[in-house]
């Protein structure tokens, strides 16, 4: 998209029409010429470096379209100037209805939550498994999980970081990520790889649950308390998570659902990715956390709406859903012998 348009759009990046702000730099609201609303993201840093990699990468990114996914629009490459022009998310990121809400923001029940959680697993499988397959988010957070007027999860900022972006906060491409939720493997190793996102899902997972971010800053904390992914597991390893869930929600939570949920965070979060299951297998369990909650073990009369894309779009690696079980060697935690097959 030409510069002139960008201006256009953004009414020459009005400050009233900022709606946030991140590693990359400034996001603002816009209306394209047609009248769809756009979020528009510019770089802050505009170093030019790895600028053909930029382009090709956002040109593929671009082309992706999933349900779950928030769409790339279009973008703006135009001397010191690299923007970026997404989809419009009318009810922002899944953190501000958890914790750190502003008075505009509603609550989220345990359905709801389970639902974007399923959304945004459902997004992420299909990144790395999907036509253009192989992509790795890299930067799995709460934040990158965007809501819809619907409250349909689409996850964002996908698969960028690998376009050799200038990141203001870090100087090597290594370090991308957020704190809180990268993995641990990656520390020993230096790859990232599809089950760092499953990692980082888990982290996810465990906020949703608690409504609490992946990391306190506060001084007042304590110690244990500090790493979100580390003091949810003491808990869950001692069979005590619903200590720690967040209240407003523990009361409606059908505790097997809870159990269901919590399983699948350690899973997640195991230290070898090997041991962590793929996106899928987080789909189909989530799935079955859902179904407990609703009291409905197989599931038929479900009224909602994302059922028949969705599950076209998974059934891709059906495959491996039928090793849930078989990765459950972990023996601190109860699993459930569901057949993902008589889930469907
Ligand atoms: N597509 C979008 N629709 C609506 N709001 C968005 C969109 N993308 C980003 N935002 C808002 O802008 C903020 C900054 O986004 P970003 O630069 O990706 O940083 P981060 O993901 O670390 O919050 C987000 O927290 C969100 O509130
Ligand atoms: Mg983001």
């Amino acid at each position: 998209m030409p510069l002139s348009e960008i201006l256009a759009v953004t009414d020459n990046f009005n400050p009233k029409l900022l709606i946030g702000s991140g590693g990359f730099g400034k996001v603002y609201e816009g209306k394209l010429a047609n009248g769809v609303t756009v979020a528009v993201k510019r770089s802050e840093s505009g170093h030019g470096q790895g600028r053909p990699e930029f382009q090709t990468e956002v040109l593929v990114l671009s082309k992706i379209r999933h349900r779950h996914l928030v769409s790339l629009i279009g973008y703006c490459d135009d001397g010191a100037e690299m923007i970026l022009v997404y989809e419009f998310m009318k009810n922002g990121t899944l953190r501000d209805h958890l914790y750190s809400m502003a008075s505009t923001t509603t609550m989220l029940n345990w359905k709801q939550r389970l639902e974007i959680c399923i959304g945004s697993a459902k997004g992420l499988h299909y990144l790395h498994t999907g036509s253009d397959g192989g992509i790795i988010h890299r930067d799995v957070k709460s934040t990158n999980i965007l809501l819809d007027e619907n409250y349909v999860a689409k996850v964002a900022d996908f698969g960028l970081s690998q376009a050799g972006l200038p990141d203001p906060d870090h100087h090597s491409m290594a370090l991308k990520g957020s704190f809180g939720y990268l993995d641990p493997e990656f520390f020993r190793t230096f790859q990232l790889t599809d089950k760092s996102d499953v990692y980082s899902f888990g982290v996810v997972l465990l906020e949703v649950v608690c409504a609490r971010p992946a990391i306190v800053n506060s001084t007042a904390a304590r110690r244990e308390e500090i790493n979100l992914a580390e003091w949810g597991m003491a808990w869950q390893k001692k069979g005590e998570i619903e200590k720690i869930v967040d209240p407003s929600i523990l009361g409606e939570m059908n505790p097997s659902s809870l159990r269901k949920f919590a399983e699948v965070a350690e899973k997640c979060l195991r230290p070898d990715g090997v041991d962590r299951p793929t996106m899928l297998d987080v789909c189909w369990d989530l799935e079955y956390a859902l179904q407990l909650q609703q009291g409905t073990p197989a599931r038929e009369e479900d009224d909602d709406d994302d059922d028949d894309d969705d599950d076209d779009e998974m059934s891709a690696g059906d495959d491996s859903a039928g090793d849930v079980d078989a990765t459950a060697t972990d023996s601190g935690s109860v699993f459930s012998q569901h057949r993902v097959d008589g889930a469907r």
